[in-house]
Protein backbone atom coordinates (compact mmCIF):
# COMPACT_ATOMS: atom_id res chain seq x y z
CA UNK A 1 0.00 0.00 0.00
CA UNK A 2 1.47 3.35 -0.62
CA UNK A 3 1.35 5.49 2.44
CA UNK A 4 0.59 8.99 2.85
CA UNK A 5 1.86 10.30 5.94
CA UNK A 6 0.86 13.80 8.01
CA UNK A 7 3.22 14.65 10.32
CA UNK A 8 2.51 17.50 12.54
CA UNK A 9 5.66 19.60 14.60
CA UNK A 10 7.85 19.17 11.92
CA UNK A 11 10.00 21.71 12.06
CA UNK A 12 11.45 20.51 15.50
CA UNK A 13 14.21 18.58 16.76
CA UNK A 14 12.47 15.62 16.26
CA UNK A 15 10.31 16.07 13.12
CA UNK A 16 13.62 17.08 11.03
CA UNK A 17 15.15 14.10 11.59
CA UNK A 18 11.85 12.11 11.16
CA UNK A 19 10.78 13.43 8.03
CA UNK A 20 13.92 13.16 6.25
CA UNK A 21 14.31 9.38 7.59
CA UNK A 22 10.17 8.56 6.41
CA UNK A 23 11.36 10.01 3.51
CA UNK A 24 14.38 8.23 2.65
CA UNK A 25 11.68 4.96 3.19
CA UNK A 26 8.71 5.87 1.21
CA UNK A 27 9.71 8.77 -0.96
CA UNK A 28 9.70 12.57 -0.69
CA UNK A 29 6.20 13.47 -1.77
CA UNK A 30 5.03 10.41 0.81
CA UNK A 31 5.62 12.60 3.45
CA UNK A 32 3.31 16.23 4.44
CA UNK A 33 5.53 17.93 6.78
CA UNK A 34 2.67 20.21 8.66
CA UNK A 35 4.38 23.00 11.45
CA UNK A 36 3.21 26.76 11.83
CA UNK A 37 6.95 27.94 10.90
CA UNK A 38 8.35 27.70 7.95
CA UNK A 39 10.96 24.79 7.41
CA UNK A 40 14.79 25.77 7.42
CA UNK A 41 16.37 26.61 4.19
CA UNK A 42 17.88 23.39 4.16
CA UNK A 43 14.97 21.40 3.92
CA UNK A 44 12.69 23.66 1.91
CA UNK A 45 12.77 21.64 -1.11
CA UNK A 46 13.09 18.20 0.03
CA UNK A 47 9.22 17.36 -0.33
CA UNK A 48 5.66 18.95 0.40
CA UNK A 49 4.85 21.50 3.48
CA UNK A 50 1.92 22.66 4.47
CA UNK A 51 1.61 25.58 7.45
CA UNK A 52 -0.95 23.28 10.10
CA UNK A 53 -2.12 24.76 13.06
CA UNK A 54 -2.81 21.77 15.41
CA UNK A 55 -5.30 24.16 17.42
CA UNK A 56 -7.21 25.29 14.19
CA UNK A 57 -9.54 22.30 14.29
CA UNK A 58 -11.38 23.38 11.02
CA UNK A 59 -7.98 24.17 8.92
CA UNK A 60 -6.71 20.58 10.45
CA UNK A 61 -9.67 18.91 9.21
CA UNK A 62 -9.23 20.43 5.86
CA UNK A 63 -5.36 19.03 5.45
CA UNK A 64 -6.73 15.80 6.21
CA UNK A 65 -9.53 15.76 3.42
CA UNK A 66 -6.82 16.92 1.26
CA UNK A 67 -4.62 14.07 1.76
CA UNK A 68 -6.12 11.79 3.32
CA UNK A 69 -3.22 10.31 5.41
CA UNK A 70 -3.15 6.45 5.49
CA UNK A 71 -0.61 7.32 9.20
CA UNK A 72 -0.11 10.52 11.21
CA UNK A 73 2.74 11.58 13.43
CA UNK A 74 1.42 13.90 15.87
CA UNK A 75 4.88 15.84 17.40
CA UNK A 76 3.53 19.91 17.93
CA UNK A 77 3.74 20.23 21.28
CA UNK A 78 4.96 22.63 24.31
CA UNK A 79 8.22 20.99 26.16
CA UNK A 80 9.01 20.46 29.65
CA UNK A 81 11.07 24.09 30.60
CA UNK A 82 8.74 26.56 28.04
CA UNK A 83 5.49 24.45 29.46
CA UNK A 84 6.20 25.63 33.09
CA UNK A 85 6.70 29.17 32.18
CA UNK A 86 3.34 29.23 30.12
CA UNK A 87 1.60 26.48 31.76
CA UNK A 88 -1.83 27.28 30.22
CA UNK A 89 -0.50 27.82 26.67
CA UNK A 90 1.18 24.25 27.20
CA UNK A 91 -2.14 22.91 28.11
CA UNK A 92 -3.76 24.07 25.46
CA UNK A 93 -1.51 22.85 22.82
CA UNK A 94 -0.73 19.72 24.44
CA UNK A 95 -4.17 18.28 24.90
CA UNK A 96 -6.28 20.36 22.27
CA UNK A 97 -3.71 19.72 19.58
CA UNK A 98 -3.92 15.70 20.28
CA UNK A 99 -7.92 15.21 20.60
CA UNK A 100 -8.16 17.65 17.58
CA UNK A 101 -5.61 14.51 15.82
CA UNK A 102 -7.42 11.55 17.65
CA UNK A 103 -10.66 12.96 16.55
CA UNK A 104 -10.07 13.53 12.73
CA UNK A 105 -7.92 10.22 12.63
CA UNK A 106 -11.31 8.47 13.88
CA UNK A 107 -13.22 10.56 11.42
CA UNK A 108 -10.86 10.11 8.48
CA UNK A 109 -10.27 6.47 9.37
CA UNK A 110 -6.62 7.12 9.48
CA UNK A 111 -4.99 3.72 10.04
CA UNK A 112 -1.79 4.47 12.31
CA UNK A 113 -1.44 7.45 14.58
CA UNK A 114 2.11 8.55 16.53
CA UNK A 115 1.94 10.45 19.27
CA UNK A 116 5.01 11.01 21.81
CA UNK A 117 4.75 10.68 25.52
CA UNK A 118 7.59 11.44 27.71
CA UNK A 119 9.09 9.83 30.74
CA UNK A 120 7.81 13.28 32.44
CA UNK A 121 4.69 11.28 33.03
CA UNK A 122 6.75 10.17 35.98
CA UNK A 123 7.13 12.30 39.13
CA UNK A 124 8.45 12.43 42.64
CA UNK A 125 6.51 9.08 43.37
CA UNK A 126 7.25 7.17 40.83
CA UNK A 127 10.13 4.49 41.34
CA UNK A 128 13.54 6.42 40.45
CA UNK A 129 15.55 3.16 39.30
CA UNK A 130 14.74 0.63 36.83
CA UNK A 131 11.10 3.25 36.67
CA UNK A 132 8.84 0.29 35.40
CA UNK A 133 5.87 0.40 32.83
CA UNK A 134 3.43 0.24 35.46
CA UNK A 135 3.46 2.50 38.89
CA UNK A 136 2.30 5.61 40.41
CA UNK A 137 2.75 8.37 38.20
CA UNK A 138 2.07 11.89 39.98
CA UNK A 139 3.84 14.50 37.33
CA UNK A 140 5.11 17.90 39.00
CA UNK A 141 4.67 19.98 35.34
CA UNK A 142 2.18 20.87 33.54
CA UNK A 143 4.53 18.87 30.11
CA UNK A 144 4.20 16.13 32.40
CA UNK A 145 0.56 16.17 33.47
CA UNK A 146 -0.65 16.93 29.68
CA UNK A 147 1.41 13.82 28.72
CA UNK A 148 -0.23 11.45 31.63
CA UNK A 149 -3.56 13.06 30.05
CA UNK A 150 -2.48 12.30 26.81
CA UNK A 151 -1.84 8.66 27.11
CA UNK A 152 -5.04 7.80 28.66
CA UNK A 153 -6.77 9.73 25.90
CA UNK A 154 -4.49 7.29 23.15
CA UNK A 155 -5.75 4.00 25.26
CA UNK A 156 -9.52 5.67 25.37
CA UNK A 157 -9.21 6.01 21.86
CA UNK A 158 -7.77 2.46 21.11
CA UNK A 159 -10.24 1.37 23.58
CA UNK A 160 -13.32 3.07 21.73
CA UNK A 161 -12.76 3.72 18.67
CA UNK A 162 -10.45 1.08 17.56
CA UNK A 163 -7.94 4.05 16.19
CA UNK A 164 -4.37 2.01 16.28
CA UNK A 165 -2.63 4.75 18.21
CA UNK A 166 0.79 4.14 19.17
CA UNK A 167 3.06 6.03 21.90
CA UNK A 168 6.93 6.20 23.40
CA UNK A 169 7.72 8.07 26.37
CA UNK A 170 11.12 9.47 25.08
CA UNK A 171 13.69 10.35 27.36
CA UNK A 172 16.03 13.14 27.16
CA UNK A 173 16.93 13.28 23.12
CA UNK A 174 20.43 14.50 21.37
CA UNK A 175 20.67 15.12 17.99
CA UNK A 176 22.98 17.20 15.97
CA UNK A 177 20.89 18.31 12.91
CA UNK A 178 18.30 20.54 14.75
CA UNK A 179 18.27 22.82 18.07
CA UNK A 180 16.31 21.37 21.35
CA UNK A 181 12.69 23.13 21.75
CA UNK A 182 12.68 23.82 25.25
CA UNK A 183 13.49 21.17 27.39
CA UNK A 184 15.22 19.92 30.65
CA UNK A 185 17.71 18.11 28.84
CA UNK A 186 18.83 20.46 26.45
CA UNK A 187 21.99 21.10 28.23
CA UNK A 188 22.74 17.58 26.61
CA UNK A 189 22.67 19.38 23.22
CA UNK A 190 24.49 23.06 23.87
CA UNK A 191 27.40 21.58 26.06
CA UNK A 192 28.59 20.27 22.50
CA UNK A 193 28.01 23.51 20.39
CA UNK A 194 29.99 25.29 23.27
CA UNK A 195 32.74 23.19 23.86
CA UNK A 196 33.56 23.64 19.93
CA UNK A 197 33.05 27.42 19.59
CA UNK A 198 34.18 28.50 23.02
CA UNK A 199 35.51 25.64 25.09
CA UNK A 200 32.97 26.20 27.76
CA UNK A 201 29.81 25.60 29.14
CA UNK A 202 27.63 26.85 31.95
CA UNK A 203 25.29 24.38 32.79
CA UNK A 204 21.61 24.65 34.14
CA UNK A 205 21.93 21.62 35.67
CA UNK A 206 23.68 20.50 38.73
CA UNK A 207 27.02 18.30 37.98
CA UNK A 208 25.17 14.95 39.38
CA UNK A 209 21.76 15.01 38.26
CA UNK A 210 21.48 11.65 36.15
CA UNK A 211 18.70 11.47 33.65
CA UNK A 212 17.41 8.85 31.17
CA UNK A 213 18.97 9.79 27.70
CA UNK A 214 18.57 8.64 23.85
CA UNK A 215 20.55 9.26 20.83
CA UNK A 216 18.33 10.72 18.01
CA UNK A 217 18.72 7.84 15.65
CA UNK A 218 17.90 5.62 18.24
CA UNK A 219 14.54 7.84 19.00
CA UNK A 220 13.73 8.05 15.37
CA UNK A 221 14.29 3.81 14.92
CA UNK A 222 12.20 3.41 17.67
CA UNK A 223 9.04 5.07 16.45
CA UNK A 224 9.57 3.62 13.48
CA UNK A 225 9.30 0.46 14.63
CA UNK A 226 7.05 0.64 16.99
CA UNK A 227 4.66 2.18 13.98
CA UNK A 228 5.88 -1.47 11.78
CA UNK A 229 5.02 -3.97 15.09
CA UNK A 230 2.31 -6.44 14.41
CA UNK A 231 -0.38 -4.11 16.20
CA UNK A 232 -1.28 -7.81 18.32
CA UNK A 233 1.49 -8.20 19.19
CA UNK A 234 1.06 -4.74 21.30
CA UNK A 235 0.10 -4.93 25.52
CA UNK A 236 0.45 -1.01 25.80
CA UNK A 237 -1.96 1.80 24.38
CA UNK A 238 -0.89 4.40 26.27
CA UNK A 239 2.83 4.92 26.20
CA UNK A 240 5.76 2.77 25.86
CA UNK A 241 8.93 2.68 28.44
CA UNK A 242 11.48 2.66 26.16
CA UNK A 243 15.91 3.24 27.80
CA UNK A 244 18.77 4.23 26.35
CA UNK A 245 21.23 5.04 28.46
CA UNK A 246 21.69 7.41 31.48
CA UNK A 247 24.40 9.98 32.89
CA UNK A 248 24.85 13.20 34.21
CA UNK A 249 26.58 16.59 33.28
CA UNK A 250 29.79 15.79 34.77
CA UNK A 251 29.56 12.10 33.05
CA UNK A 252 28.78 13.98 29.48
CA UNK A 253 31.52 16.18 29.87
CA UNK A 254 34.32 13.73 30.91
CA UNK A 255 33.30 12.12 28.13
CA UNK A 256 33.77 15.32 25.77
CA UNK A 257 37.02 16.44 27.62
CA UNK A 258 38.56 12.72 25.33
CA UNK A 259 38.18 15.06 22.64
CA UNK A 260 38.07 18.56 23.52
CA UNK A 261 40.51 18.44 27.06
CA UNK A 262 40.22 22.12 27.30
CA UNK A 263 36.63 22.02 27.99
CA UNK A 264 35.67 23.43 31.57
CA UNK A 265 32.09 23.23 32.74
CA UNK A 266 30.57 25.68 35.20
CA UNK A 267 27.10 24.99 37.04
CA UNK A 268 24.00 27.13 37.65
CA UNK A 269 23.00 26.73 41.33
CA UNK A 270 19.30 27.96 41.09
CA UNK A 271 18.16 26.81 37.58
CA UNK A 272 13.82 26.47 37.42
CA UNK A 273 15.07 23.51 35.72
CA UNK A 274 16.53 21.86 38.05
CA UNK A 275 13.04 20.97 40.01
CA UNK A 276 12.09 19.55 36.85
CA UNK A 277 14.42 17.07 36.38
CA UNK A 278 14.83 16.05 40.29
CA UNK A 279 11.40 14.85 39.76
CA UNK A 280 12.29 12.78 36.88
CA UNK A 281 13.50 8.75 37.22
CA UNK A 282 17.53 8.00 37.02
CA UNK A 283 16.79 5.09 34.72
CA UNK A 284 14.13 3.44 32.95
CA UNK A 285 12.88 -0.27 32.75
CA UNK A 286 11.98 -0.67 28.89
CA UNK A 287 11.27 -4.50 29.40
CA UNK A 288 7.35 -4.27 28.11
CA UNK A 289 9.23 -2.97 25.02
CA UNK A 290 11.79 -5.40 24.76
CA UNK A 291 9.31 -8.02 24.99
CA UNK A 292 6.42 -6.74 22.68
CA UNK A 293 8.23 -5.23 19.70
CA UNK A 294 11.99 -6.37 20.01
CA UNK A 295 13.21 -3.17 21.46
CA UNK A 296 16.63 -2.20 22.11
CA UNK A 297 19.22 0.97 21.96
CA UNK A 298 22.11 1.20 20.16
CA UNK A 299 24.41 4.36 20.95
CA UNK A 300 26.45 4.20 24.25
CA UNK A 301 28.06 7.73 25.23
CA UNK A 302 31.03 6.79 23.65
CA UNK A 303 29.70 6.40 20.09
CA UNK A 304 26.78 9.50 20.74
CA UNK A 305 30.16 12.08 21.44
CA UNK A 306 32.13 10.90 18.54
CA UNK A 307 29.26 11.19 16.35
CA UNK A 308 27.94 14.24 18.15
CA UNK A 309 31.40 16.33 17.71
CA UNK A 310 32.30 14.88 14.04
CA UNK A 311 29.15 16.17 12.43
CA UNK A 312 28.76 19.31 14.74
CA UNK A 313 32.79 20.13 13.79
CA UNK A 314 31.67 19.76 9.88
CA UNK A 315 28.65 22.19 10.07
CA UNK A 316 30.94 24.86 12.01
CA UNK A 317 33.33 24.65 9.30
CA UNK A 318 30.86 25.38 6.64
N1 LIG B 1 12.98 16.43 22.43
C1 LIG B 1 12.88 15.66 23.50
O1 LIG B 1 13.86 15.44 24.22
C2 LIG B 1 11.56 15.01 23.82
C3 LIG B 1 11.48 14.11 24.90
C4 LIG B 1 10.27 13.52 25.22
C5 LIG B 1 9.15 13.77 24.44
N2 LIG B 1 9.23 14.64 23.39
C6 LIG B 1 8.00 14.91 22.62
O2 LIG B 1 8.25 14.78 21.23
C7 LIG B 1 7.46 15.73 20.50
C8 LIG B 1 8.35 16.58 19.61
O3 LIG B 1 9.33 17.19 20.43
P1 LIG B 1 10.46 18.16 19.81
O4 LIG B 1 11.60 18.09 20.75
O5 LIG B 1 10.65 17.91 18.39
O6 LIG B 1 9.75 19.58 20.05
P2 LIG B 1 10.14 20.97 19.37
O7 LIG B 1 9.71 22.04 20.33
O8 LIG B 1 11.55 20.96 18.90
O9 LIG B 1 9.19 20.99 18.09
C9 LIG B 1 7.80 21.16 18.19
C10 LIG B 1 7.32 21.68 16.83
O10 LIG B 1 5.90 21.87 16.92
C11 LIG B 1 5.58 23.07 16.23
N3 LIG B 1 4.31 23.60 16.74
C12 LIG B 1 4.12 24.33 17.87
N4 LIG B 1 2.81 24.66 17.98
C13 LIG B 1 2.18 24.12 16.90
C14 LIG B 1 0.83 24.11 16.45
N5 LIG B 1 -0.13 24.75 17.15
N6 LIG B 1 0.53 23.46 15.31
C15 LIG B 1 1.50 22.81 14.59
N7 LIG B 1 2.81 22.80 14.97
C16 LIG B 1 3.13 23.45 16.11
C17 LIG B 1 6.76 24.01 16.51
O11 LIG B 1 6.82 25.05 15.55
C18 LIG B 1 7.93 23.03 16.43
O12 LIG B 1 8.47 22.98 15.13
C19 LIG B 1 6.68 16.51 21.56
O13 LIG B 1 5.41 15.93 21.75
C20 LIG B 1 7.51 16.32 22.81
O14 LIG B 1 6.72 16.45 23.96
C21 LIG B 1 10.41 15.26 23.07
Amino acid sequence: MQEKILVFGANGQIGTELVEQLRTIHGGSAIIACDIKDPDFAHRHDGPFEHGDVLQEASLQALFKKHKPTQVFHLAALLSAVGEQRPQVAWELNMNGLLHVLELAVEFKTAKVFWPSSIAVFGPGSPKHNTPQFCVMDPSTVYGISKLAGERWCEYYYLKHGLDVRSIRYPGLMGWKAEPGGGTTDYAVHIFREAIKRREYECFLRADTQIPMMYMPDAIRASLELMEAPAEKLTTRSAYNIAGLSFSPAMLAREIRKHIPQLTVTYLKNDHRQAIANSWPNSIDDSVAREDWNWQARFNLEDICEDMLDNLRKIALR
